[in-house]
Order: C-alpha cells, then structure tokens, then sequence
C-alpha cells in the first residue's frame, strides 16, 4: 500500500530535480537577474552577495540604492593596482610618467567606457527613462562599480584588481611583465 503512493512521489522528484535548476537558470528568471548571471561569467567572478552586483549596475537616476560609493571605490582599486604593477615593473618609473599612465587607464571615454561597452554594460546598468544607458560617465560608473563590488564581496581590493586586468587587457599599460 506505501509504495503505490511513494512511488509517484519518487518519480516526480526524480523528474524535477534535474530539471530545477536549468529552469532557474534561463526561462524562470526575469531580464535583469538573467543579465547578472551572464555578467558574472563574463566577468569570471562569481559574488557570494548578489545584491553588490545589482547595485553596481544601478544608475543614481534609477534609485537611492545605487552605484556612486561603489564607484568611487573601483577607481581607487584600478588605480591602486595600476600603481603597484607599473611601479613593481620599474621602480625607477618618473611620477610624470606613472601619472600619465594612470590616466589613460582610468579615461572615462577612451578606457572605462570602452570596457564597459566591450562588457555590454550599457545594455545592463538600470537607468531612470530619461537617461542614456549608453552615456561614457554611465557605463564607466558602472564598469568602476563592478570593482568596487568585488572588493566588498571579498573583502579585499587585490581580487578586485587581478578581475580588472583580465578585462581590460594587460598590454596597453605595459604592466605584463609585473604580472
Ligand atoms: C546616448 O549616448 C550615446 C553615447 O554617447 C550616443 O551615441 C547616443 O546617440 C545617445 N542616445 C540618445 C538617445 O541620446
């Protein structure tokens, strides 16, 4: 008599949790989640806080709970790191030359924006109606944001920094070699 009515039970599950997670994983899950999911494979780093990476991709347009701090955050992390790798490449390296270094991989319209759109950000990042997504200062607050994230995700700026370089590309500073 229990196992007429176990077994269609043990069916169903058996059927179900294969399928569980594909669903989650695609056809369940709204735009925005979807596009996170995707991100962070792009980004290969996956946050233990999900809500970083959604505030990341939030324009002050959008809401209160937004990517300003997190923003300001990922810049000092780029730069932070620029400095150690340039610097442990050529510790005789003149601070005209560092800063001017510096500046070309924090340029808001030929760098960060740039990487951003490579990461399809502007397509992401939530905006009020009246904002263009695709605007360089948006998706470079964005594309520093995502840095910023990481470093509260794990507490420490130095992941952060080894995600950045494997998006930006580590050729055009010249920082390779320290690498
Ligand atoms: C949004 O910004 C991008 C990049 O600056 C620009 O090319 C585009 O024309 C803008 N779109 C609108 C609707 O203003």
């Amino acid at each position: 008599m229990r196992s007429s009515a176990t077994l269609p039970f043990t069916l169903f599950t058996l059927i179900l949790i294969p399928i569980l997670p594909h669903a989650q994983g695609h056809s369940l899950l709204s735009p925005f989640p979807s596009a996170l999911e995707t991100l962070q494979k792009q980004l290969g780093y996956n946050f233990k806080t999900i809500s970083l990476l959604r505030r990341a991709m939030t324009h002050a347009s959008f809401s209160e709970e937004n990517n300003k701090a997190l923003s300001i955050l990922g810049a000092a992390v780029i730069e932070t790191s620029a400095s150690f790798h340039l610097i442990s490449k050529d510790i005789d390296i003149s601070a005209k030359e560092l800063n001017r270094r510096l500046s070309q991989v924090s340029n808001v319209e030929s760098s960060c924006a740039v990487d951003g759109v490579h990461l399809g950000l502007h397509k992401v990042v939530r905006v009020s109606p009246k904002t263009n997504s695709s605007a360089p200062a948006v998706v470079c607050g964005a594309f520093r944001a995502i840095f910023g994230a990481i470093a509260i995700d794990t507490g420490k700026s130095d992941d952060a920094g080894n995600v950045f370089w494997t998006i930006h590309g580590v050729g055009d500073v010249g920082v390779a070699a320290a690498l």
